[in-house]
This record gives C-alpha cells, structure tokens and sequence, in this order.
C-alpha cells in the first residue's frame, strides 16, 4: 500500500497499523491484534490527544498566537504538545516526573519544548506535586494555556473520532474485545466509546494495571510500569479521578504484576519484532490473559502506545532488569536471601522506643525505614524507602541523652541502604556496600522492585 502524501506532520497523526501477535499468540484460539501507537509521528498514542487538544483550545479561544502551552506529563503528552505547539507557533512547557526514564525528556527538549522536573513521590497536596507545580507556571506566565489532559475532554475525543473508527474499519467490525492501559483514561474511554456504539454494545473493554494500582483494585502503592495506573500517596487526603476516564465504559480490569508487564515487552520485540515500552507490555499481557478465555470468532485489539526506545536503560536492559530483581539467571544472591530471616521495616511515623522493638527481630539490627500504609499487600517497594536505623545508633542516642524514648525516630534517620536485585551476584552485592563511597553495613535485596530482604556484610563475606 502506498502511505498518503501530507502537506504538515499534523495530518501524519493517526492511521496506524493493526498488526497480528502470530507468535505471542500461538496456541490461542482468539486471534490478537496490536494496534501500533509507537508509530504515529510523535512516536505515541498522545500525539493523538495533543492535536485534539490543541485544536479545542484554539477554537475555544484559550489559545491565542504568542501563547504557551503547559502540561504535566509522562513525557509522551509533551512530545504530542511540542510537535503540535511548534508547529502551530507556540511556547510548550512540560512537567515532567522525576521517577521518568531520561531519555524521554531528552526527546521533548530536542521538539523545543523546555522541561521541568517535579518529585511525583509526594502527596498530591504538597507544593511540589508535578500537578501543582504546573498549575502554577499556567498561572503565571501571560497567555498560558494549561492543557490538563486528565480532565481534558478533547482527549478521549480524540480517540472517539480517529483511534475508535480506525480499529472498527481496520477489523472489518469484527473485533470483540478491546484492551488497553489506563493513564488519564482517554484512549480507553474515547476508544470503547466508540467501539461499543458501533457494535451495538457488544465489544468487551478491558483495562490493563498495573497489580497495585487502585483502578483495578490495588492499594495506589507504587509500581514500576510508567504512565499508566493510579497511584495514592499515604498522606493523600482528596483522591481525584481523572474526567476523560468514564469507568462506565471499563467492563473489568485485568491486574498485572509488574515482572509480567516487562517480561512480556521484552517477548514483543524479541518474538513479534515490535519494540515497545512497558504499558504495551502491560496491555499484551491482558490480553493474553482475556484471549486465553475466548473463541475463534472473537477478535481481540490491543494497544501499544509507546516505543521500546525510550526505555532502552530500563525494561530493555538486563542489567536493570536484575538490579531491580525482575530478572534471576545463573549466580544470584537467591540462596543468601532464602537463608536469612524474614523482612522487617520500621515505619516513618515510628518513635525510637517503637523503631528498636521492631529492630529486635532485624538482620544485623538494620532495618530500612518506609513510608506508613495501612497494609502491605504488595510488600514495600523500593521506592517508599525514606531511610534506615540502626540498633547502635539508635541505643547509643538514648544514652548519651541525644534522643528520648518517645521522640520522633525521623530524626535519626540513616539514608537508605544501597540495593542490589535478586539477580544480582555476591560479588555485586558487595561492591555495592561500597559504591555510595562510604561503607555501609547492609544492602537491600530486591525482588521484582519490591525489597525482600536485608543481607548484612557478615553474610555476604
Ligand atoms: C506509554 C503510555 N502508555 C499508556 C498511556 C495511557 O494512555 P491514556 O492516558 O490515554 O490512558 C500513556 C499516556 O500518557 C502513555 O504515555
């Protein structure tokens, strides 16, 4: 088929390619079909979204020739604002998580957009929330227009008018079930709007998320899928759920863990030649799972919002994969961690007297300090550590008179212990004992980025 002749990039937006997963797949009745987002011009399915956007605002009258655009986002939204703001003449402005993969502010920077980083491990009252600071920049800056893509109707818009008629013509109205990753909720709902209007109500919409992400479910305590899920700070007190997401339009959510979200990536380019970022694995993974439960006449849709490219240091990578334990091949420090005993934390809300009753029952008197939750259903992930303490250091506060029983343990924190994955060697356990440049008593060993356990020096020797 010969590609169409456009007189802008912006008419390039859409249009993507359905693509059988023929290996993936095999052995399942239900054919799948991916529909490749990494392919539009921008390199996402928010290229989508940021046209759709930028249009409404326009006609709206909220942006005007000289404006700015500001938007907080996982990157994808920035690069879709960039290409579509230059383009039309504007100054964009991304927020950008700091917990995102580098090279993803790298690629908006080079759009011409200018990036801020703002910490997204805060509560979304704090100051320094991405959505805060964002709010402020619109707010300050003459003739800025804040995108706001989780409220922002034009976004699932967008997917009502282009993503949702192209899958429907592209399958002949065949497909059956549609699955895809949850951000802001557009593609999803713009998508399965329309799907399900065409078909009469018939098709099926699922949602992926990740396992501990409160849309299907979970607790909100962190992942490590980018850009698609719910998260709940503990110290959160307004929760808010985007508006582009209807659930109405969700009929169930599969949940998966994170090592199957990354391991199926890693099959995607290794297996189906397509090199896409972890929420595609995410979404192929339910699929998977929905296609499994299904017959020859049921089609399934999938889609892939982003490239493997972005993630080349992360899901992409083997040595990330084992340091973040969601890789385990050959010498590991498997053994040493079965062999020691079970995990304790101490909680960031904890007094010294609380901190050293939990401390008793620690590897080497160590113990990483965590962020407070009710309940842990999904372990402790690397990122809530704050800190660790030590029984030394704890006890010898109290009698030199430095620290009482009842004070805050806060202020005694240590930071945290290094890390090391499951899949990681001894020998890189102890090196990195030393890698911060001080020698520390203790490292942190991670499955699937959650932390399992404590391996003091004494048992790495
Ligand atoms: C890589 C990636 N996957 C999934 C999503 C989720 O899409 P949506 O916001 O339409 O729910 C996004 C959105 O930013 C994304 O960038």
């Amino acid at each position: 088929m010969m590609a169409a002749v456009h007189e802008s990039v912006l008419e390039a937006i859409g249009g993507t390619p359905l693509i059988r997963l023929a290996r993936l797949g095999a052995g399942i009745a239900a054919p799948i079909y991916a529909k490749a987002e990494f392919l539009n011009i921008g390199g996402s399915v928010k290229d989508r979204a940021a046209l759709s956007m930028v249009l409404a605002a326009e006609r709206d009258g909220l942006l005007k020739p000289g404006g700015t655009i500001v938007e907080a986002t996982s990157g994808n939204t920035g690069i879709g604002l960039a290409v579509v703001g230059r383009q039309r003449g504007y100054r964009v402005i991304a927020g950008v998580a700091d917990k995102t993969a580098p090279e993803k502010s790298d690629i908006l920077r080079a759009y011409g957009a200018e990036v801020v980083l703002a910490p997204t491990a805060v509560p979304a009252e704090d100051p320094r929330h991405l959505f805060n600071v964002v709010q402020r920049l619109a707010e300050e800056i003459p003739g800025a227009w804040l995108a706001n893509q989780y409220d922002n109707l034009a976004n699932p818009d967008a997917h009502i008018r282009t993503t949702g008629p192209e899958i429907w013509e592209q399958t002949g109205g065949r497909v059956t079930h549609f699955v895809a990753g949850v951000g802001t909720g557009g593609t999803i709902t713009g998508t399965g709007t329309y799907l399900k209007e065409a078909s009469g109500g018939s098709v099926t919409v699922i949602g992926a998320d990740p396992e501990s992400s409160t849309y299907g479910g979970g607790d909100g305590s962190p992942w490590y899928v980018e850009s698609i899920g719910h998260y709940l700070h503990p110290d959160t007190v307004e929760d808010r759920q985007p508006q582009a997401l209807r659930s109405e339009v969700i009929d169930s959510y599969e949940r998966i863990p994170d090592r199957e979200s990354l391991l199926t990536a890693r099959r995607l380019s290794r297996e189906e030649g397509l090199l896409a970022g972890p929420s595609s694995g995410a979404a192929v993974a339910a699929a998977l799972r929905v296609a499994r439960r299904l017959g020859p006449d049921d089609l399934v849709v999938v889609v892939l919002p982003d490239s493997g490219r972005s993630y080349l240091s992360k899901v992409h990578s083997d040595a990330w994969m084992r340091a973040w334990g969601f890789l385990e091949e050959g010498d590991t420090v498997r053994p040493l961690l079965d062999a020691t005993g079970p995990l304790v934390v101490v909680e960031a809300g904890s007094t010294v007297a609380e901190a050293l009753e939990v401390l008793r029952g620690a590897p080497g008197g160590l113990a990483p300090v965590v962020l407070a939750r009710a309940a842990r259903p999904f372990g402790v992930a690397a990122t809530e550590v704050v800190g660790s303490v030590s029984w030394s250091a704890l006890t010898a506060a109290l009698s030199d008179g430095a620290a009482k029983p009842d004070d805050p343990v806060a202020a005694l924190l240590e930071p945290a212990l290094p890390t090391v994955g499951v899949g990681q060697s001894a020998a890189e356990a102890r090196a990195a004992l030393g890698a911060s440049g001080e020698e520390r008593e203790a490292v942190l060993v991670l499955v699937d980025g959650r932390v399992a356990g404590v391996l003091t020096r004494e048992v790495l020797r």
